[in-house]
């Protein structure tokens, strides 16, 4: 064997690889890259959020507030009961509510709803938030997050697919960090 064979073997050998390094990086790379730009995509709306059913209006009378429950967006056929999450109704009146997530605003505890004292109540560290999910006592540093609604067709929609997370609200709502978007590769 020539020294140049060697010479063109060795090469061809360095070639592969770094083609083969920079294909495992580049694969590596896309859920980066993919986290990094979602919140610009979403907030140019080139990701839209699906709006989610949690049933007829009926189920919720006016002045009270009730558990609902949605699967999320996001969900995989090996997700299971994992995929479904809960959230508190707030009827005002015919055409106004608020939906909050369950999630304390403090650590994420599931708060519980009484409607005695109308307190919301996190079992966990004793966070409480008044019926309009403000805070009303305890370590959480903020109210209840919300999502959007809408009402379409005598369905009650919110735009789910997101857990809540500690930040700036934005304008009348709360900052949630999107689960459930369907990325390119998704
Ligand atoms: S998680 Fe609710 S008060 Fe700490």
């Amino acid at each position: 064997m020539s020294q140049s064979d060697t010479l063109s073997r060795r090469t061809l050998l360095m070639r592969m690889g770094i083609i083969l390094n920079a294909g495992i990086a580049a694969l590596l790379g896309i859920p980066v890259v993919g986290y990094l730009i979602s919140p610009l995509a979403r907030s140019r709306g080139i990701v839209d959020q699906p709006w989610l059913s949690l049933g007829s209006l009926d189920q919720y009378p006016s002045g009270q507030t009730r558990l609902a429950t949605f699967r999320n967006p996001g969900v995989q056929p090996w997700d299971g009961k994992t995929a479904d999450s809960a959230c508190w109704v707030r009827r005002i009146d015919s055409h106004s509510f608020q939906v909050f997530a369950i999630n304390c605003a403090h650590l994420g505890c599931p708060v519980r709803w009484f409607p005695q004292s109308r307190l919301f109540m996190c079992p966990c560290h004793g966070g409480v938030y008044y019926e309009d999910g403000s805070r009303a006592s305890g370590p959480p540093e903020r109210g209840l997050f919300q999502y959007d609604y809408k009402v379409k067709d005598g369905q009650l929609l919110i735009q789910a697919g997101e857990l809540p997370t500690p930040g700036t609200p934005g304008p009348g709502q709360s900052t949630l960090v999107n689960i459930g978007e369907k990325l390119p590769w998704g």
